[in-house]
């Protein structure tokens, strides 16, 4: 440790690593900054300092002529280097940072103001993902991805790039992909949309959150299904818009319940296809009735239509968006399932007037989605292999979600009542009203088994325990271990 202390300088301590001239620059930046030097304050000589400081006078120079870039210190001819005199000063200040020791517990700073929304945007604890076990939910078979196909297609591009996607990009996204989206999404989800209102996004939650940039204003209310995906309540917290609690039933979201709490809400966020987490399919009627609101009311209907790729014993249901006539829907889709999540690459489907609003909202908050990873997946798609992946998925999470019902009714047959499962890569139980669910997930987690707690997927006051089950990515031993653990854990 070097110390000096020249007689109207506080000691100088340098006990960092790295290079001297780093250390003393940073040492003169913080005195000054905490006011401990003042302006127009000489500062020792570069050979003074140095003898004192007991090194060469090398690293002094560096230090001092860093500062004088910098603006902290200058020199005047007779006079000698000094603070620089226009260094706002007022009076030695409580430093910044943090003391160098641990401050005791009763030292413990209070926390400093941040944003006030940022407490509602925080998720539910995540005690589930203390475990990387089986039931991990929204991991889909990775090891199933076609890993060479991938990086045969990134190379290509990565080898091929020209200058094209390496500057920004439009915000709506790489348009062969966007037409490659709307082909599929026309086939597939009976979606109305031309590749021109196909928006691509980093994935459902931002889609969410363009949504809520683009369609509120703080105080506006919002329904919400009640459970819910708490990421909803993420998007709408983003703007301060108000959240209007629906409760969710065996046909989706109760319209008629939204109706009577807010007729004149400004927009309705629902998971038709496959609820989330209570798993149900949205009726015909409650669709219908759904689209009126939004005609009557000149409400917005944001439909997160997240994982109804993979649907078991039914054929797929059918979009809302395909059913408005109105142009009232806005479409949110992602690649995080049927793909990998890191991807981060979605898209939505925006009603042909708002368009110029999406484009602005999404050039507000980041300007356009990187360029190779789109490219990447529009050749995904053409090649044919998006579709292959697609069907082979299928015919795997069938058998993994069997397996998970028969593991389910072997061992915890009186415990857990599977109730959604009829679509996606995650089925949810209730459990009944004695077992708290955050408690057994965290106890689970323990023992290796990642299980998400329904309750919190509430956000009123009736709550019912249970657990989400993700089985996309766990194969069928994992899958009968991790019940059985579970199992232990009641
Ligand atoms: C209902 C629902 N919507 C959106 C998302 C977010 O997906 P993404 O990874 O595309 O942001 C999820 C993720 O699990 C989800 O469950």
């Amino acid at each position: 440790m070097k110390r000096a202390s020249a007689s109207l300088l506080p000691s100088i301590t340098l006990e960092g690593s790295g290079p001297i001239y780093l250390q003393l620059a940073e040492w003169f930046r913080r005195a000054i900054a905490e006011g401990r030097l003042r302006p127009g304050q000489r500062v020792p000589s570069t050979r003074a300092l140095a003898d004192e400081l007991g090194v060469s006078r090398l690293p002094v120079l560096g230090a001092y002529e860093q500062l004088h870039a910098e603006g902290y210190l200058e020199s005047f001819t007779g006079a000698g280097t000094c603070v620089a005199a226009a260094i706002p000063h007022e009076g030695p200040a409580t430093p910044r940072r943090r003391p160098a020791r641990t401050p005791s517990a009763s030292a413990t700073p209070a926390p400093r103001r941040v944003a006030a929304r940022v407490a509602a945007m925080a998720p539910p604890p995540q005690t589930w993902l203390e475990s990387q076990g089986a039931f991990r939910m929204g991991v889909p078979a990775l090891d199933h991805f076609p890993h060479g196909v991938w990086s045969r297609l990134l190379s290509r591009h990565a080898r091929d790039i020209g200058t094209g996607a390496l500057v920004y990009g439009d915000a709506m996204g790489h348009l062969p992909l966007r037409e490659a989206i709307a082909e599929y999404l026309a086939t597939v989800r009976a979606v109305h949309a031309d590749a021109g209102q196909i928006l691509i996004t980093s994935g459902a939650q931002h889609g969410l959150q363009i949504c809520a940039h683009a369609l509120l204003d703080p105080g506006d209310r919002a329904w919400v299904e009640e459970p819910g995906y708490p990421g909803a309540h993420q998007a709408l917290a983003a703007v301060d818009a108000v959240p209007v609690l629906v409760p969710v039933d065996a046909d989706g979201l109760d319209v008629a319940a939204g109706l009577r709490r807010a007729l004149t809400a400004r927009l309705a966020y629902v998971t038709p296809s496959h609820h989330f987490p209570l798993g149900a399919t949205m009726s015909a009627a409650r669709r219908i009735e759904l689209l009126q609101w939004a005609t009557r009311t000149g409400g917005w209907i944001v439909e997160d239509d997240y994982d109804s790729e993979y649907r078991y014993g039914s054929k797929p249901v059918a979009a809302l968006q395909g059913l408005d006539a109105d142009a009232r829907v806005i479409y949110v889709g992602t690649f995080s399932k049927v793909m990998f999540p890191a991807l981060r690459l979605g898209y939505l489907v925006v009603p042909k007037d708002l368009l110029p609003t999406f484009r602005a909202v999404r050039d507000a908050l980041d300007t356009c989605s990187p360029m190779l990873p789109q490219r990447v997946l529009h050749d995904f798609i053409r090649e044919g292999h998006f579709a292959r992946h697609i069907r082979r998925m299928r015919v795997l999470y069938a058998a993994r979600r069997a397996a998970t019902q028969a593991a389910i009714q072997r061992y915890l047959p009186d415990v857990l009542q599977v109730v959604g499962a009829a679509a996606g890569m995650q089925l949810t139980a209730l459990l009944p009203p004695e077992i708290d669910d955050v408690a057994l997930s965290q106890r689970a987690a323990q023992v290796g088994v990642s299980v998400r707690p329904l309750s919190p997927c509430y956000r009123g006051e009736a709550r019912r325990g249970g657990l989400i089950l993700g089985y996309g990515g766990v194969d069928e031993r994992a899958i009968e271990e991790g019940v059985r653990r579970l199992r232990r854990c009641m």
